[in-house]
């Protein structure tokens, strides 16, 4: 499928981006998978963090109040109607169900209405194109990711190491075989009594520790590409009953610097073995915890590979990275039937 693509003779094409898989709603309009027309997104993390964590039922009922409403936005700021749109794409999974419906069932309302093709986009593959995207100011276009890449992809639900040899075409080398990068900032940030979404609010007190006043476990598993997490979890898990039980303060700054390292030196470690071993022109670190300043930086002091890590508001749910790989995917040949399905648990291949 890759390539099918001839990168040099990409055709020009606009597309307009839907993303409802998780707590996010979100609209963008993209021009030749890269250049950002516009990118709206409505959070309801508030609304969540009362309960500590995704309320399925409440994400979608607050995307049905939302959808028509940012679609409309992202059109306006990009200055576009949709005789100006080609294609547009959608998140078909993976993520919640109900939450994936309500964006899926708008994209198929509006193709059926103006007669627009409708793609339908593996989230994963959307984190991965946010590598790809740039704002729409400045006078030069920065230049595009090289292949072969090593995609480390670090979100709430996935943490996955893969080997990207073309457009749309991906080797999976390994992932975790627990939680997932995402998970274990959420869960152990409820740990230490933070709020949500965990990964941020971990940051943000480690800043106060010390690194090295815990040295928890990572998990190596040597001759193998993936990760696991519970172990570091359940590590802190055991530090915090211990300060229970004896009634001394929590040293939560300590205790989240020193986590944030472990999963940090987990993740970076084995990026670089691979992007070493299958001897790759770049790596690209996506997904929500590609946010992680510690993480960022982890990965960009070296000077072995050069390190693509999408800016902030791109790294969490966007529907500009939908659209890029939407666009990717539709100059590809690739459009879907109105009738498809959502898949909530859609492997990326
Ligand atoms: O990609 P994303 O927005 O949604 C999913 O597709 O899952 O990722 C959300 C995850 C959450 O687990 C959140 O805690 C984590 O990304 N995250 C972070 C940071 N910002 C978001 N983790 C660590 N450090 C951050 N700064
Ligand atoms: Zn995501």
């Amino acid at each position: 499928m890759g390539r099918t693509i001839k990168r040099e003779l990409l055709p020009s094409a606009r597309v307009l981006g839907i993303e409802t898989s998780c707590d996010e709603t979100a609209a963008a309009v993209i021009e030749n998978g890269r250049k950002i027309l516009s990118n709206v997104v409505a959070s309801q993390v508030e609304i969540h963090s009362k309960y500590g964590g995704v309320f399925p039922e409440v994400a979608s009922r607050q995307h049905i109040r939302a959808i028509h409403t940012i679609i409309d936005e992202a059109l306006r700021q990009s200055h576009m109607g949709y005789s100006d749109i080609d294609a547009i794409a959608v998140t078909r999974g993976p993520g919640l169900p109900g939450s994936l419906v309500v964006g899926a069932n708008a994209a198929k309302g509006l193709a059926l209405t103006t007669g627009i093709p409708l793609v339908g986009v593996n989230h994963l593959e959307g984190h991965i194109y946010s590598a790809w995207l740039y704002p729409n100011s400045g006078t030069r276009t920065p230049m595009a990711p090289k292949f072969p890449s090593i995609i480390l992809l670090v979100s709430g639900g996935h943490t996955e190491l893969i080997l990207m040899e073309d457009h749309l075409t991906y080797h999976r080398l390994g992932g975790t075989l627990d939680d997932a990068a995402g998970e274990a900032f959420d869960k152990v940030a409820r740990l230490l009594g933070l709020s949500y979404p965990g990964g941020p609010a971990i940051q943000k007190v480690a800043v106060d520790g010390n690194a090295e006043q815990f040295n928890f476990p990572r998990a190596r598993l040597e001759g193998t590409w993936d990760f696991s997490f519970s172990g570091l979890k359940t590590a802190v898990l055991r530090v915090v009953r211990e300060y229970e039980e004896t009634n001394k303060p929590l040293p939560k700054a300590d205790i989240a610097a020193s986590f944030q390292a472990a999963a940090v030196d987990a993740l970076v470690t084995k990026t670089f073995a691979a992007a070493k071993h299958f001897a790759v022109k770049e790596i690209i670190c996506a997904g929500g915890v590609s946010a992680n300043k510690a993480l960022r930086e982890a990965l960009s002091v070296q000077a072995d590979f050069p390190v693509h890590i999408p800016p902030l508001s791109l790294c969490t749910d966007n529907a500009a990275m939908i659209a890029g790989a939407g666009y990717f995917r539709y100059v590809s040949g690739h459009v879907d039937d109105l009738s498809f399905d959502v898949m909530p648990s859609w492997v990326l291949e």
